[in-house]
């Protein structure tokens, strides 16, 4: 993984946060061509799961929240790691991680906290950086990001970042069925930040305490007897597959057991990614019943039923929830991308094969000569209109094709001596390094079509 951050750094993908201070732990910044591949992402997601869904809508709501939403959600009493130091060295580690880590059968989330005591005691499971078997009692470490709004600094202004941003969607529900008059079912889908103070952030991007997700909560009526939880199961694999093409052989489905689910959930399934550190939660998808639906009803004293038109009855919606990590997917899609191919003798390139749906630019211009620069820049303009295209005009033209093979573009153009008299010019495939000529008038369908598959 570490020439591929490597490799991601140097090409401005992703770079170090707050790099010029010495950095900020576990926290990075997208770079020009990142920040382009998370755009796209994004946008594909909300396609998908939005727009082109006649079901769903989209909603943007608030970071810093009522902290009763908090309460009545359970993350300001439930929403905590079991922390445990090490007597030695002083390292800190999440208790049930060191336990799957010691013994990998082991399901940690059906044990309370006594219960790991005993265990890392039993078993004399060693602090990962010193070998010490002697550590501190477990304490619960609050992963809620905590702040204050206003000028007091005191527990009545304590305000908190949002830890997922399923909850702004609970409490809307009832504005966003009311103003759009959604009859059930239907979903709400949102795309934004999270925060979490996690203990054992790292693995580059895959578990930082400042993330992106990508949510659908998907409101049913518990009576209408259709599988939703396998629909949307099959709708997040469609989307992997077709959308970003994320190869079958690279993800599996793990069904939660009893014993480990969150505690709003009735079953889970997670899709795993083979990250190259092993195997690791991708995408989370969650029933979970009514239980946020009726925890805000309970506690905010409002009505958030929904009057079924069949029975006439109120009925409190069912949810299923699809969850994901934008960063986690962006790792995900990078790692499969990332491409060492070995050449002719003691030749290699590196070529990142992302889905043309996802690159940075589609196609990239450039001229052979210098003294054919002018034409050449004239195409870029045009092909800019309809197409994200870049210019290239520094160094040998095989040089220039290894730039864009290590950033992606799927094509690039050269402007030749030949194109001045014959309006044709090289196309040059990134995936099969295949050149072909191609009439200038006819570039922009030929892209059009490609760019499609
Ligand atoms: N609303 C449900 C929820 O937040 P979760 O399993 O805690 O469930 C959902 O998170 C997804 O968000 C995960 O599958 C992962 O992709 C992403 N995610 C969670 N914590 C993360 C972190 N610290 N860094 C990056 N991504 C994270």
């Amino acid at each position: 993984m570490e020439e591929m951050i490597n490799h991601l750094k140097t090409q401005g993908f992703v770079f170090q946060g707050s790099e010029i201070y010495g950095g900020l732990a576990n926290s990075w910044d997208y770079g020009p061509l990142g920040a382009e591949i998370k755009t796209k992402l994004k946008a594909e997601w909300w396609n998908y799961f939005v727009k082109k869904n006649p079901m769903n809508i989209g909603l943007d709501s608030s970071i810093i929240l009522n902290s009763k939403v908090w309460k009545a959600s359970g993350h300001i009493d439930g929403f905590n790691d079991p922390l445990i130091d090490c007597k030695k060295c002083g390292s800190r580690w999440r208790a049930d991680k060191l336990i799957e880590e010691f013994d990998e059968t082991v399901i940690s989330g059906a044990m309370t906290n006594l219960e790991m005591e005993d265990y890392i005691k039993e078993h004399q499971i060693k602090c990962s950086k010193c070998g010490e078997t002697n550590f501190t009692n477990i304490r619960k470490f609050a992963l809620m990001f905590k702040t204050n709004q206003g000028v007091l600094e005191d527990e009545s202004s304590a305000v908190f970042l949002r830890p997922e941003t399923a909850q702004g969607i609970f409490i809307n529900f009832k504005n966003s069925q009311r103003s759009l008059r959604k009859k059930l079912p239907f979903g709400i889908g949102q795309i934004g930040k999270s925060f979490r103070n996690e203990i054992t952030p790292g693995n580059f991007i895959f578990r930082t305490r400042e993330f992106e997700q990508m949510e659908l909560e998907f409101f049913y009526n518990p009576n209408d007897g259709e599988n939703w939880f396998e629909y949307w199961m099959e709708k997040v694999e469609t989307f992997l597959t077709e959308k970003i093409q994320i190869d079958k052989k690279n993800y599996r489905i793990r069904k939660h057991e009893n014993d480990e689910l969150a505690h709003y959930s009735n079953q889970t399934s997670d899709i795993e990614f083979k990250f190259p550190f092993g195997w690791g939660e991708l995408w989370g998808i969650a029933d979970r019943g009514n239980f946020d639906l009726n925890a805000h009803q309970s506690s905010s004293g409002q009505d958030l039923t929904y009057l079924d038109p069949l029975s006439n009855q109120k009925i409190l919606a069912n949810v299923i929830e699809p969850s994901v990590g934008v960063e986690r997917m962006m790792l995900a899609i990078m790692w499969q991308a990332y491409t060492v191919e070995q050449l002719e003798a003691n030749n290699s390139r590196v070529v990142m094969k992302l889905p043309y749906s996802l690159v940075p630019y589609q196609v990239a211009i450039m001229p052979l000569q210098k003294q054919l620069i002018e034409p050449a820049k004239q195409l870029f303009e045009k092909l800019l209109v309809n197409f994200d295209a870049t210019y290239d005009e520094t160094g040998n033209v095989g040089k220039r094709y290894r730039r864009q093979d290590a950033i992606g573009t799927p094509f690039v153009i050269t402007y030749d001596f030949d194109s001045l008299d014959d309006n044709k010019v090289t196309l040059r495939n990134r995936d099969s390094m295949l050149q072909e000529r191609i009439e200038i008038s006819q570039i922009e369908e030929y892209l059009k079509q490609k760019l499609k598959q």
